[in-house]
C-alpha cells in the first residue's frame, strides 16, 4: 500500500527544537527510518498545551507523526448526548499541522474511556438498534468531519476482539451484533473519504485473534469498505508477546493487502501482572511488584534495550508492510504503565528515559551499529 512520508519541519520548530536538550549533532529518529516508515509517539494534553517543553523538543526533532493519548476518546470529546468538548482535540490537531506531521485520530468506537450516557436511554436501559446507529453515525461523522481533511488516519474501532478471538461483548455488540464494525468503517469514510481508516487491538500476536482481524478485514474488503491497516498495540514486557508469533501476525496481516502498524509501542520492565493490556485491570499495590523504584539494575537495561532492538530489527525486517511504529508516549516519567496495572510503580517503558535522554538500542540504530 502506498504511504506518504512527511518531510521535514519548518525552520523555527527545527531551531526550538535544536535549542532543547537534544544535541544538534543527533540523527534524528524520522531521518534515520524515512525509507522505512513513519514514527511518531502519543501525546497527551498537557504536551500540546506546552507544558512539557522538553518532551516537545523530541517530538519535534524526531517523530513525523503524533496520536492523541486520551482527547479524542469519546468520554473527553462527547460527554454528553449532543455536546461535543473541541478545545483539546482542536489544540492537539493544530499541534501536529504546526510540525507538518502526520495526525493520528484515536479512536472513534471504544469500549473503554466510554461517555457513560452512551449506550443507555434515559431510564438507564441500552438502547434500540436503531438509536445506537443514530449515535454511532452521528459520533463518527460529527468528529471525522469537524477534522476532515487534516488526519492522516483514523482508529475507528479499538479493542473489539478478545484473547480467545471472539467478538468482546461490549455495548456497541451487545446492541448492534458483529455489524457495528461495517458501520463504523461506514460512517467514517462518508465523513472523510480521503483518511486512512484502521482496526487497532493489543495482543495482537495471540493466533485465535489474529484469525479473527484476518477474516473481519476479509470481510470489510469484501463488502467493498475502507480498511487501510491494522494497528498491532505492542505493549510489550520482558516476557511477552512470543516474537514468532507476533512476527507471524505481521506477516499475515500484511498479506491481507493492508499497512500494519505498531501503534501503542511499549515495554514494561516491571512484573507483569496483567492479562493483556485491558485498562480496567486494577492490581494492589505491594513493594515486590515495584523492584526497580529507585533505578533500573544495569543488567535488567541491558534485556530491556536488547528486546527492543530485537523488535526493531523485526519492524526493519517488514518495512514492506509497516507504515508506522508509534511509541505510547515519549519518555519514562509520563508513561501509563507507571499506573497500570498497578498505580504508583516506576516503569522504564519508553525510548527515552526520564531525564529525556534516548536509551541505548535507540542510540545503536541510530549509530548503525
Ligand atoms: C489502550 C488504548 C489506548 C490507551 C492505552 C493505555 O491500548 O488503545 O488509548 O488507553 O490502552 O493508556
Amino acid at each position: 500500500m502506498k504511504r506518504i512520508i512527511y518531510a521535514a519541519v519548518g525552520a523555527s520548530l527545527l531551531l526550538t527544537a535544536c535549542n532543547s536538550s537534544q544535541s544538534t549533532e543527533t540523527p534524528t529518529l524520522k531521518e534515520h527510518f524515512k525509507n522505512d516508515f513513519l514514527v511518531g509517539a502519543a501525546v497527551p494534553v498537557r504536551h500540546v498545551n506546552g507544558l512539557d517543553p522538553k518532551a516537545d523538543s523530541i517530538v519535534t526533532l524526531h517523530y513525523n507523526s503524533i496520536v492523541a493519548e486520551n482527547c479524542m476518546k469519546s468520554e473527553s470529546i462527547h460527554p454528553q448526548e449532543g455536546k461535543y468538548e473541541w478545545d483539546d482535540a482542536d489544540t492537539f490537531v493544530k499541534y501536529g499541522e504546526d510540525r507538518g506531521i502526520a495526525i493520528i485520530g484515536h479512536c472513534l468506537v471504544w469500549h473503554s474511556q466510554l461517555s457513560p450516557w452512551f449506550p443507555y436511554d434515559s431510564e438507564g436501559k441500552q438502547v434500540s438498534a436503531e438509536v445506537m446507529k443514530e449515535r454511532l453515525r452521528d459520533h463518527i461523522h460529527t468528529i471525522v468531519g469537524r477534522y476532515k481533511g487534516r488526519i492522516h488516519g483514523w482508529d475507528v474501532v479499538n479493542e473489539a476482539i478478545e484473547d480467545d478471538g471472539s467478538y468482546r461483548k461490549t455495548p456497541f455488540y451487545e446492541i448492534l451484533g458483529e455489524e457495528y464494525i461495517p458501520l463504523a468503517f461506514q460512517y467514517a469514510h462518508e465523513a472523510d473519504p480521503d483518511t486512512e481508516l484502521y482496526l487497532n487491538d493489543y495482543s495482537m500476536s495471540k493466533p485465535a485473534k489474529r484469525e479473527t482481524y484476518k477474516k473481519i478485514v476479509t470481510d470489510l474488503k469484501n463488502r467493498g469498505l475502507r480498511i487501510d491497516g491494522i494497528g498491532m498495540q505492542s505493549h510489550s514486557g520482558m516476557t511477552h508477546p512470543d516474537f514468532a508469533e507476533y512476527e507471524k501476525s505481521i506477516e499475515e496481516f500484511g498479506k491481507l493487502g493492508v499497512n500494519v502498524m505498531i501503534t501503542e509501542l511499549d515495554m514494561s520492565a516491571l512484573p507483569n501482572v496483567a492479562s493483556g493490556a485491558g485498562v480496567e485491570q486494577n492490581v494492589d499495590y505491594e513493594k515486590t511488584l515495584n523492584p526497580y523504584a529507585d533505578g533500573l539494575p544495569e543488567e535488567v537495561a541491558e534485556e530491556w534495550n536488547s528486546r527492543m532492538s530485537t523488535l526493531m530489527e523485526l519492524y526493519k525486517k517488514h518495512k514492506d508492510v509497516i507504515s508506522r511504529v508509534t511509541w505510547w508516549g515519549t519518555y519514562d516519567g509520563m508513561s501509563w504503565l507507571n499506573d497500570w496495572p498497578v498505580k504508583g510503580r516506576t516503569d522504564y517503558a519508553l525510548p527515552f528515559d526520564r531525564d529525556y535522554n534516548m536509551k541505548p538500542f535507540l542510540k545503536k540504530e541510530l549509530a548503525g551499529e
